[in-house]
């Protein structure tokens, strides 16, 4: 329980100090059974950007058999988390949809838990710390394993103008590189500070960024990390602007809902923290949805961009389910810290 990111401790001291109680086990080598742009893994399927938060835990992920691992977002300057807790079990029976009641229970019971909030603001160290360690990282990938490191811009650095953003990406993107990591993915579906919506939502600066990072990056593949789009539209118009940038989508991210504890009052403290990111169970039908239709997309465009699903996915069954729809790799966040053994399972599912 808890594997990889221990909801019971601050984020500083995961990072430091983490991963807590993961098994000893070492998964035996497999030969390669899927490439992702270019490199053989033995089986595509890992840990997406979060329960990994330093090297340690990456190590750890590798070590138990998750193939294709992110290591947890960084920014080009140092960040701090919101207050502690940032992980709380959500109770919800069923699917979270747009026409769920809220709010939603949200507590420490992690016994009933199989959804979870994430409420985080995207901590950073600073470079001089975070490059060194994920340079660790990509180094803790065996044979058939890849490390991708994950990044974004923070809204007002320098003169607080949009050139300034855009550029803002471009240095973390360099300093992503630097540490050697074969692949990397910007995250552009948690809430900045300072914007009240996502930056996947915003195609023509999503291009402008997009390809200002690939003339820094060159040919080291690039992936957008998005949230759920319910807008068939908008997901449409921000593919077709930028499928011939990048590499490849991970999608999704989180779904919003309004948090309370057993009093009714705001589960996790602070302001604009009334609302918050859940994921596992409760969100795996849209994870599943934006694969569908960003497959669809694909196939009628002709493109051959990566997909990388994410969102609830708890079981081998959810995994093929994923792969089945048109995934090219699958990972799981809250599915790896319930059940550290995921990985193993999965490349046992992947060799047959
Ligand atoms: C503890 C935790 C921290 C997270 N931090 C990040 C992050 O820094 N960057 C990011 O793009 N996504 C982050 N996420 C979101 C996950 O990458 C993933 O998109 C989401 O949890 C849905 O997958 P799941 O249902 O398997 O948990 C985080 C998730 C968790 C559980």
């Amino acid at each position: 329980m808890h594997a990889f990111y221990d909801p019971t401790r601050t984020y500083e001291e995961n990072l430091a100090e983490g991963p807590f109680g993961l098994p000893s086990d070492t998964a035996p080598s497999l030969p390669s059974t899927a490439e992702l742009w270019g490199h053989p893994v033995a089986a595509p399927f890992g840990i997406p950007a979060g329960p990994l938060v330093g090297s340690a835990a990456c190590e750890a992920a590798f070590r138990l058999g998750f193939d294709v691992n992110v290591y947890k977002t960084v920014r080009t300057r140092r960040h701090a988390a919101h207050p502690f807790p940032n992980t709380l079990a959500v109770h919800l029976e069923g699917d979270l949809t747009s026409s769920t009641p809220m709010p939603l229970l949200a507590d420490d019971a992690w016994d009933r838990g199989r959804s979870i909030s994430n409420s985080f603001g995207v901590p950073s160290s600073d470079p001089d710390v975070w490059q060194a360690d994920m340079a660790r990282a990509v180094a803790a990938a065996g044979e058939g394993q890849l490390l991708v490191g994950s990044f974004q811009g923070t809204t007002g650095s320098g003169d607080g103008s949009v050139d300034a953003y855009v550029a803002d990406h471009v240095l973390a993107a360099r300093l992503v590189a630097e540490t050697g990591a074969r692949a990397m993915e910007m995250n552009l579906s948690c809430p900045n500070e300072g914007t009240s919506s996502l930056l996947c939502f915003d195609p023509d600066l999503v291009t402008r960024v997009a390809a200002a990072v690939k003339d820094e990056i060159g040919d080291t593949p690039l992936v957008l990390k998005l949230a759920y789009f319910a807008d068939d539209e908008a997901l449409e118009r921000l593919v077709a602007q930028t499928d011939r940038i990048v590499d490849g989508y991970a999608a999704i991210n989180t779904l919003p809902a309004r948090l309370v504890d057993a009093a009714g009052a705001q589960a996790l403290p602070g302001e604009g923290r009334e609302v918050s990111g859940v994921c596992g169970a409760a969100i795996r039908w849209a994870g599943l949805e934006m694969i569908e239709r960003l497959s669809a997309l694909r196939s009628r465009r002709g493109s051959d961009v990566t997909l990388v699903g994410v969102g609830g996915v708890l079981t081998v069954d959810d995994y093929s389910a994923l792969r089945e729809a048109g995934a090219d790799a699958v990972m799981t966040a809250t599915g790896a810290m319930l059940d550290p053994m995921l990985g193993h399972k999965v490349r046992a599912a992947a060799a047959r």
